[in-house]
C-alpha cells in the first residue's frame, strides 16, 4: 500500500515538475535574459514578491528579463516607453492582469474591477466611475472628516495605539470607507470607529498564506482553479451581500445623499447597463453592486492604511519635513477655526508632496501585471511579446531606481513639487496609470489627507531612524505592520 502511495506521490511530482519545466529555455531561445525560480524564492524566501523583482531588476542591466510565473513566460520590463505602450498605447495588447481566474460560481471575485473579461471590466469601470466625480466625492468628505476626528480621540484616548499604530490607521481607513461607501449617517454623538466593518476587513485583507496559494494556483494553472472550484473570497460572500441588500431597502425610499449607494439606486432604476458599442449587456444586480462594495475595501483599506503608515514612519525620521508639513497644517487651523473644508484639504499642497514621496518610497502596490491577449513588439528593443505572456511592470524597484530617483533612498518631498516637476512620466507608479488607473486614487488622497491633516494637529512624533528594506511576504504589497512610531501631542 505504501508503496502504491510513494509511486503516485512520485507522479505528481513529476508532473509538476515536466509542466514548470515545459518552457524551461523560453526566454533563452528569443535572446532574452533568463531568470529561474522566481515563484519558489517567493513562496519560501519570506519576502514580499516586489522585493524579489527589485533583486532581479537591480542584478541586470538589460531592459526586459525573462522569468517564469508557474509555467507562464513572464518579462519584467524597465523601459518607460514600453511601461507606457504596456498600460496605455496598446491597451488592446494588455487589457488583462491574469491574476483573478474566472469561477462564475464565485460572486465576488467573478465581478469585481480586476476581472480580465474585457466587456464586463469596461461596462462596470465606465458606470461606476462616477462614483468618486468631485460632488461625490465632496458629499462623503463630511463622513469622512467625522471618521478622521474620531480617529484622532480614538490616538488620544486610547494608548495601546501606539503598540501598533498601523492598526490604528487600518481602523481609521476601514471605518471611513465602510461610512462611505455604505452611507452610513453622521449621527452627533456616534463614534465611527467603532465599524461594523472592521472586524471583517481584517479578516478578508490581512495578507495569508491560504490566499497566496490560491493566487498562486491560479497563476500556474487556471485550468487547475477552475477545476478545484477555488474562490478567491468565498467566505466573505453573504456578509457583503447582506449588508448591500439591506442598505439599498432602506435607501430606497430616504433623501438623496449623491454617494455610491445613490448611484447604484440610479443603476438599477435605469435597467440594464448596455454597451454602445458592442451590444454586451449586463444587469446592475444585488450581485454586482456587492462586489463593487467589497473590492472598494479589499482595494482601499490596507493600502490607504500602508501609504499613511509608511508617510508617519519617514516624517518621524525627518524632523525638517515634519516642521514643515506643521506649518502649513498650522495655517489651515489659524485664528481658531476648527474645521478643515474640502477646498482647505485641496489646497494643501505641500502634504501631497509629502504622501507622493513616502508611496514612491514604499507604494503600497509594489508591481502591478497585465497578460499579453495580442502578440506584439515593445519598441524600445524590438522585443517580441507572444500571447499569455505576463509584463509585470516592478513598481518598487522603478521607484527606487537611480537613474529615474536620484538619490533614491533619501526622503524628498521636493521631487513631487509641482512647480518644478521632475518626474518623468510613466516612472511614478503608485496608482498605476493608464486605461486601468487606481479608480479610488482621488478618494484615497482624500481620505490620506484628512486624517493625516487632523492627526499632525494634534500630534508630533518621537524622532527616530526607520530604515527598512524587508518586507512582509505579500504578492502585491510593500507592507511592514509592526514598524512603530511614537505620538507626543501638541500645545494647539
Ligand atoms: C493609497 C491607496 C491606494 C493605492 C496605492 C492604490 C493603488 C492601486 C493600483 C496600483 C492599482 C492597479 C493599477 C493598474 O493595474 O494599472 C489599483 C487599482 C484599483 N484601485 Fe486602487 N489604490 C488605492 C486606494 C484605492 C481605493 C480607496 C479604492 C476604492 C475605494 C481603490 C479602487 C481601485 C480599483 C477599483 C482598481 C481597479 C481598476 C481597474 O482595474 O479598472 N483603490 N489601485
Amino acid at each position: 500500500m505504501l508503496f502504491y502511495i510513494l509511486l503516485v506521490l512520485c507522479l505528481i511530482l513529476l508532473c509538476c515538475f515536466l509542466f514548470v519545466n515545459k518552457n524551461r529555455d523560453y526566454w533563452k531561445k528569443r535572446n532574452v535574459v533568463q531568470v529561474n525560480g522566481t515563484l519558489w524564492k517567493f513562496l519560501f524566501s519570506g519576502r514580499s514578491l516586489s522585493e524579489i523583482y527589485k533583486e532581479i531588476y537591480e542584478e541586470h542591466n538589460e531592459s526586459h528579463i525573462g522569468f517564469f510565473l508557474g509555467a507562464n513566460p513572464a518579462l519584467i520590463i524597465k523601459d518607460l516607453e514600453d511601461i507606457q505602450a504596456v498600460l496605455a498605447g496598446e491597451f488592446h495588447s494588455f487589457y488583462n492582469r491574469g491574476i483573478i481566474q474566472r469561477n462564475p460560481s464565485d460572486i465576488l471575485a467573478d465581478n469585481i474591477l480586476f476581472i480580465d473579461e474585457f466587456q464586463k471590466w469596461k461596462i462596470i469601470r465606465n458606470k461606476f466611475s462616477p462614483v468618486f466625480t468631485s460632488l461625490r466625492l465632496k458629499t462623503m468628505y463630511v463622513v469622512i472628516e467625522k471618521c478622521a476626528k474620531d480617529f484622532v480621540e480614538l490616538i488620544a484616548n486610547d494608548t495601546t495605539m501606539n503598540d501598533k499604530p498601523f492598526n490604528a490607521l487600518y481602523t481609521y481607513t476601514a471605518a471611513s470607507i465602510g461610512a462611505s461607501v455604505f452611507g452610513i449617517e453622521t449621527v452627533t454623538g456616534k463614534n465611527l470607529m467603532e465599524s461594523p466593518f472592521l472586524d471583517m476587513a481584517w479578516k478578508c485583507m490581512t495578507p495569508s498564506l491560504k490566499l497566496n496559494l490560491k493566487f498562486c494556483i491560479g497563476n500556474v494553472s487556471p485550468k487547475l482553479f477552475k477545476w478545484l472550484d477555488l474562490k478567491l473570497f468565498g467566505e466573505h460572500e453573504d456578509f457583503f451581500l447582506n449588508a448591500v441588500k439591506s442598505v439599498l431597502k432602506r435607501r430606497r425610499n430616504a433623501e438623496k445623499q449623491s454617494d455610491f449607494i445613490d448611484l447604484c439606486l440610479e443603476l438599477q432604476k435605469q435597467g440594464t447597463m448596455i454597451d454602445p458599442v458592442s451590444g454586451y449587456r449586463l444587469e446592475p444586480s444585488d450581485e454586482i453592486i456587492a462586489a463593487q462594495a467589497f473590492f472598494f475595501f479589499l482595494a482601499g483599506i490596507d493600502t490607504t492604511a500602508n501609504a499613511m503608515h509608511f508617510t508617519l514612519l519617514e516624517l518621524a525620521s525627518n524632523p525638517n519635513v515634519l516642521s514643515k508639513l506643521h506649518d502649513e497644517i498650522d495655517a489651515v487651523f489659524r485664528n481658531n477655526k476648527q474645521e478643515l473644508s474640502y477646498d482647505d484639504l485641496d489646497k494643501m499642497q505641500y502634504l501631497d508632496m509629502v504622501i507622493n514621496e513616502a508611496m514612491r518610497k514604499y507604494p503600497p502596490i509594489g508591481a502591478i501585471q497585465r497578460k499579453c491577449t495580442k502578440g506584439t513588439v515593445l519598441s524600445s528593443k524590438n522585443v517580441k511579446v507572444e500571447k499569455d505572456t505576463i509584463i509585470v511592470i516592478p513598481i518598487y524597484a522603478l521607484h527606487r531606481d537611480e537613474s529615474l530617483y536620484p538619490d533614491p533612498e533619501l526622503f524628498d518631498p521636493q521631487r513631487f513639487d509641482p512647480n518644478e516637476m521632475k518626474v518623468q512620466k510613466y516612472s511614478f507608479l503608485g496608482f498605476g496609470e493608464g486605461n486601468r488607473i487606481c479608480l479610488g486614487a482621488r478618494f484615497a488622497r482624500l481620505q490620506m489627507k484628512a486624517g493625516l491633516a487632523w492627526l499632525l494637529r494634534r500630534f508630533t512624533l518621537v524622532e527616530q531612524h526607520y530604515k527598512k528594506d524587508r518586507f512582509e511576504p505579500s504578492a502585491f504589497s510593500i507592507r511592514d505592520a509592526d514598524a512603530k512610531y511614537e505620538f507626543i501631542p501638541r500645545n494647539v
